[in-house]
């Protein structure tokens, strides 16, 4: 795993967008994974900027959204569905066509599921499936005890997620009590994963992911098993890692240990 520790959310915003931005530079058809809530907001910002200075383009770029609630129609305004339409993809020049959203409203369920890891292996995988994680150390709506070979699926909400995304809503009753969301197998599948975290709420979910055991009681705890795993976290959501001197110093001689692979 690469831990990436910057001082604050705005560093961590940029350094993402650098990544998307150089893996695009070679490969100008990246498949990209994409979360939603506060965390990455700051990212699609970047990202925004930089198409609007014209160093990224997006017309190749394929994107997958990594879950949806249940029961919200994709004009639903809470829907991650619009949620993605207004905070990044009305912004760029990426194609309808390439873009790929989890139903809130499918006819059948598992089909719909099916269907949509049918069309990740289509496009060829996800090059960078970009992540937050939930206080409760969920990636994407996959809570505590989801498989850490799970497949995209309906699942239910736990309490902390349900309070997090409260404010979103008028009501915390208004918050569906179901989605569906991508597994944490079809993660584990993608060639890079980019986790992004910002807080101290976020501090013992991201000591638990990088740290504890891996467990289902710690879905993030899964990507220990991928060997393109970043982090990329500030400060304050690095505060409960013990070894958090090493990385920062593994981080800062990256580009000295390279040279020893050049000899
Ligand atoms: P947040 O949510 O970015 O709104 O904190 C992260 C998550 O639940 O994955």
């Amino acid at each position: 795993m690469e831990i990436i520790i910057k001082p604050d959310y705005g560093e961590i915003c940029r350094e993402a967008a650098g990544i998307i931005q150089r893996a695009w530079k070679k490969k100008k058809s990246l498949v990209l994974g994409f979360p939603t809530g506060r965390t990455p907001l700051g990212l699609y910002e970047k990202l925004i900027e930089l198409y609007d200075n014209g160093e990224m383009d997006f017309s190749d770029i394929v994107t997958f959204n990594v879950d949806e609630y249940l029961g919200l129609e994709e004009t639903h305004p809470q829907s991650f569905a619009c949620y993605m339409e207004n905070h990044l993809f009305r912004h760029v020049n990426i194609k309808k066509e390439n873009i790929h959203h989890l139903s809130g409203k499918p006819d059948d369920i598992e089909e719909h599921c099916r269907a949509y890891e049918m069309k990740i292996r289509r496009a060829g995988g996800i090059n960078i499936q970009v992540l937050g994680i939930g206080t409760n150390g969920h990636i994407a709506f996959n809570e505590p005890s989801s498989s850490l070979s799970s497949r995209t699926r309906l699942e239910a909400l736990a309490q902390e997620s349900i309070k997090a995304n409260a404010h979103f809503f008028q009501d915390e009753k208004e918050v569906p009590r179901f989605c569906l969301t991508m597994g944490i197998g079809t993660f584990l599948e993608s060639r890079m994963i980019l986790l992004l975290a910002s807080g101290r709420d976020k501090a013992e979910a991201v000591a638990g992911a990088i740290e504890g055991p891996i467990t289902a009681s710690v879905p993030a705890s899964a990507l220990q098993l991928h060997p393109q795993a970043r982090f990329v976290i500030d400060e304050d959501a690095a505060s409960k890692l013990i070894r958090k001197d090493y990385y920062r110093w593994k981080y800062e001689n990256r580009v000295k240990a390279s040279e020893f692979l050049k000899k």
